[in-house]
C-alpha cells in the first residue's frame, strides 16, 4: 500500500539527532518566511503543539537575535490547543510564547492564540476560523485560506494537531477549525481540520524520538490510512517531513531506497 509520506511530491530528511532535525526544520521555516515576505510582505504560519517543536523554537529564537528574519511580518496561528488557559504549562501557546515569542522580535499584534479554554468551544472555533479567513485571506468564506506554512508534530498514536484516529473530524469537509471531546484523553481539544491543513503552501511535519519509531514505520511502510498523519500531504503545496534517526529507526532503509 502506497504511503503519502513516500509520494514523490514530498521531501523527507532523516537527521542524525533531535537537534539536527530542529535545525533542518528551522531552515524550512526561515526559507518560507523569507520567500513569503519577499513576495507578499507577510507570512502566515500555524505552529505545532506538544514538545517536539521546542528545540526548533529555541533555534529560531537564538537565530532571531542576529538573523535577518522579518519576524514582524509574520502572523502566528496555532494548529491546535488544549483545554487550558494560555498561561498554563500545557498550553501550546504558552510553549511558543516561552520558547519563541518572548525571545524573537515578533509583532505581538500578529500572534493569534487559539482559544482552547473558551467557555463555548464551538463558538470560539467559529470565531478563530473567521480570524484566519480575515487575516490569512479569503474572507469571502467561499474558498479556503492558504497558510504559507503549517507545522505539525505527530503523537505516538499517529495523531496530528488534535485530529485523533477514529474522530469524525477526520472526515470534516466544511469547518476549518473545530472542537471536540477527545475520548482517549478525556479532554476537549480545538484543532485545525484537514481541509485547512491540506490547503497550505507548505506542511512541515517534524517527528523525533524513539517513541515515534513504530508509528513512523506504519506510516512509511504500511501507509496505514487509519493514521491521521497519513492525511496531511498538501493538495498542491510542498510536504516537508523531518525526522531524526531515532524516529526513523525502523523505516530508514525503505525511506533511503525510495528517497
Ligand atoms: C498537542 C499537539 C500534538 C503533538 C503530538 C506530539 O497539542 O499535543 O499539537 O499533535 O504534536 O501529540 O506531541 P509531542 O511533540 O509532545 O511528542
Amino acid at each position: 500500500m502506497g504511503s503519502d509520506w513516500m509520494d514523490k511530491a514530498r521531501t523527507i530528511f532523516i537527521e542524525d539527532s533531535q537537534q539536527a532535525a530542529a535545525c533542518r526544520a528551522v531552515e524550512v521555516i526561515e526559507s518560507v518566511v523569507h520567500e513569503s515576505v519577499a513576495s507578499r510582505d507577510v507570512c502566515n504560519i500555524a505552529l505545532a503543539g506538544g514538545t517536539t517543536p521546542i528545540p526548533a523554537y529555541q533555534v529560531l529564537a537564538t537565530r532571531a537575535m542576529t538573523g535577518s528574519i522579518p519576524w514582524n511580518r509574520v502572523n502566528f496561528f496555532f494548529g491546535d490547543e488544549r483545554n487550558v488557559p494560555p498561561d498554563h504549562i500545557e498550553s501550546n501557546y504558552h510553549t511558543a510564547q516561552r520558547e519563541l515569542f518572548d525571545k524573537a522580535p515578533v509583532d505581538w499584534s500578529r500572534v493569534y492564540p487559539m482559544p482552547g479554554d473558551a467557555a463555548d468551544l464551538q463558538a470560539a472555533a467559529v470565531s478563530y476560523e473567521q480570524t484566519i479567513r480575515h487575516v490569512v485571506g479569503d474572507n469571502s468564506g467561499a474558498g479556503i485560506p492558504h497558510f504559507d506554512l503549517i507545522m505539525l508534530g505527530m503523537g505516538c498514536d499517529g495523531h496530528v494537531a488534535s485530529l485523533f484516529a477514529g474522530s469524525a473530524l477526520l472526515d470534516e469537509t466544511k469547518k476549518l477549525v473545530a472542537a471536540e471531546h477527545v475520548e482517549m484523553l478525556g479532554r476537549y481539544r480545538m484543532t485545525m481540520t484537514l481541509p485547512l491543513i491540506k490547503a497550505a503552501h507548505n506542511v512541515l511535519l517534524l517527528v523525533t524520538g524513539e517513541d515515534k519509531a513504530e508509528m513512523v514505520y506504519k506510516a512509511v511502510i504500511e501507509g496505514d490510512r487509519s493514521i491521521p498523519a497519513m492525511h496531511i500531504k498538501p493538495t498542491s503545496g510542498k510536504f516537508w517531513i523531518v525526522v531524526d534517526k531515532a524516529a526513523a529507526r525502523l523505516a530508514v532503509d525503505e525511506i533511503e531506497q525510495r528517497h
